[in-house]
Order: C-alpha cells, then sequence, then structure tokens
C-alpha cells in the first residue's frame, strides 16, 4: 500500500523514531537515483520549497518546484487528475494547499506518495523539524517535558502536539485566544497519543514551567482578510522576555518562521539566547531528508 504523509500521526512512534533517526544521516544513499519529486505550492514558500529541493537532490534525485499557477489544481484540471499525471513521471508528490481535503484526494488517488508541505490543518515536517530541534538541544528523549504553544492553534500548532505526544513529551500546554484554541478532536487525538492536554486562555499559564515555548504567526497564509481582527484578539499573545521568565530555567524558544518581531514576538526572545530558530530551520532539511529516506526503503 503507498504511505502517504499528510499529517505526523500517519507515523506510529516507532516511524517517527525511524524518521528522526534517518534524518541524521549526512551521507545518506541515493534512493531517489532516477526519480523526480513534484512539489506544488499554492502559497509562498522559503523554508520548505528550498529544504525540500535539497533533500530530493542529496537523495539523488530530481525536484521539480510548480506553482499553483502552472497545474491549476481544481481550475486548470482537478487534483485528482493533478495526482494521477504527475504520479507517472515522479517518485513522490509534495503539495502546500489551501484546504486540507485536496489532500486527501490526491492521497486517494495517487500511486506514489502524497507529502503534505502545509495545508490549513497541518504542516509534519515543521513537527518533525520541531522534535528534532528539541532533542538534540536536550540530548536524547523528550520524556517528561513540558511543551508550551502560546498564540492561535493552527496547523503548525496541531501537527507540533501530535508529534510531541508521540515523541514522549509529558504535557502539552497550549494559550489561545477563546475560539482559537484547539478543539475536542483534536485534543483527544493527542491525549491518545499519550500527552497531556492543558489549554487555557492565559499566555503565562502555559509557559509557567514549560522547558520550551512556541509560537508562530498571528495571521496565517490564507486568513489575510481577518488581518485587522487577529491584530487585536492576539496582542496579548506575545511572547517576550517576561512571558518566557516564567518558563522554566534553560527554557528554549522555538518559531516555524516566518517570524514578525514585535508582533507575536519581541527581537529580544527570538534573537536571544534561549531561541533555537536557526538549528530549527537547518532540521527542516534533515526532516525531509529522514522522510524520504524512510518512505524511499532505506530503513
Ligand atoms: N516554516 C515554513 O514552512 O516556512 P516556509 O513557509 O518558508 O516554507
Ligand atoms: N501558520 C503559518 C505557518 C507558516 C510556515 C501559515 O500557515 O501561514
Amino acid at each position: 500500500m503507498t504511505r502517504h504523509l499528510l499529517d505526523v500521526s500517519d507515523l506510529s512512534r516507532d516511524e517517527l523514531e525511524a524518521v528522526m533517526e534517518l534524518a541524521g544521516d549526512e551521507y545518506p544513499p541515493h534512493v531517489l537515483a532516477g526519480k523526480g519529486v513534484a512539489l506544488i505550492f499554492q502559497k509562498p514558500s522559503a523554508r520548505t520549497r528550498n529544504s525540500s529541493e535539497v533533500a530530493v537532490f542529496q537523495l539523488g534525485g530530481h525536484p521539480v518546484s510548480i506553482r499553483d499557477e502552472e497545474v491549476g489544481l481544481d481550475s486548470r484540471e482537478s487534483a485528482e487528475d493533478v495526482a494521477r499525471t504527475l504520479a507517472q513521471y515522479h517518485g513522490a508528490i509534495g503539495a502546500r494547499v489551501l484546504d486540507h481535503q485536496v489532500l486527501v484526494r490526491m492521497a486517494a488517488v495517487s500511486g506514489v506518495p502524497v507529502i503534505n508541505l502545509l495545508s490549513d490543518q497541518a504542516h509534519p515536517l515543521q513537527a518533525i523539524a520541531d522534535v528534532l530541534t528539541l532533542r538534540s538541544h536536550w540530548g536524547g528523549s523528550l520524556g517528561g517535558r513540558r511543551v508550551a504553544w502560546v498564540g492561535d492553534a493552527n496547523n503548525v500548532a496541531r501537527s507540533l502536539a501530535l508529534a510531541c505526544a508521540l515523541a514522549g513529551v509529558e504535557e502539552f500546554a497550549i494559550a489561545s485566544p477563546a475560539g482559537y484554541g484547539l478543539d475536542e478532536v483534536d485534543v483527544k487525538a493527542i491525549s491518545a497519543l499519550g500527552a497531556k492536554v492543558v489549554q487555557s486562555l492565559v499566555p503565562a499559564q502555559a509557559a509557567e514551567g514549560a522547558d520550551a515555548v512556541f509560537t508562530d504567526v498571528w495571521v496565517s497564509m490564507g486568513q489575510e482578510a481577518e488581518a485587522a481582527k487577529r491584530a487585536e484578539v492576539f496582542r496579548p499573545y506575545q511572547v517576550g522576555e517576561q512571558l518566557m521568565a516564567v518558563a522554566a530555567p534553560g527554557a528554549v524558544f522555538l518559531h516555524c518562521l516566518p517570524a514578525h518581531r514585535g508582533q507575536e514576538v519581541t527581537a529580544g526572545v527570538i534573537d536571544g539566547p534561549a531561541s533555537l530558530v536557526w538549528p530549527e530551520a537547518a532540521n527542516r532539511l534533515r526532516a525531509m531528508r529522514g522522510l524520504l529516506l524512510f518512505l524511499f526503503g532505506h530503513r
């Protein structure tokens, strides 16, 4: 059966572990020799496109990045027909989409793996990179750790919570404005993987005693029409020095980037000593490499 990665929970605990092990292979075998990998983008990208292209290259394959205007998912032809077509030439199809259901429909008809490069619901490669970053900073397992998220319970937050739970984090504490938190289905899915989920409206409650504090933009791609309202609602959710001071001693700060200094995070925090954002960005390449090695048989 063709394996897909639409969210990180498509991997079992052991499979995520295997992907993370493989991610550390700095001299990987050319498991993609003679193969192409199509990378479709309905939204802009710096990290995802570049880390994916380089990962494919390092595994001996040929990446083809495609802006949606070229293939026209559901405008020029159906997303299913785009997937069926690209599967004739490529070993895998990555796609960054506005609507997660488009990925689900592509995976349903594709004979090659479909990889989520970010949707409105999930960002699994970011989550794998985030867990890799925490593991490498802490020198091993995430068992017993408390991870905090402050801000929108968005695509990045959901996938991170699932990955943290799979990787053994004890507690995922999240503070979001009313109406912007995790829904019951998400909480159940994360709890079912073994992490305790603590939701609140108060940033300091989530950050208190946390070993890592994460945030993300207040306005995700595709939500631009809500920008003014979101700027107002999220203002009390900025991660600044005072908030980091209530976290555990030695707590680290992470952000998937792109970041807006002065909005969701202060420059002092993101550019300060607690910040792991550059190793985190670097780990996007390892995450994609580990996933492709896993999918293409180097297990
Ligand atoms: N973090 C992340 O996915 O960055 P890009 O949107 O630049 O790919
Ligand atoms: N939540 C953000 C993440 C960007 C990498 C977005 O979807 O725009």
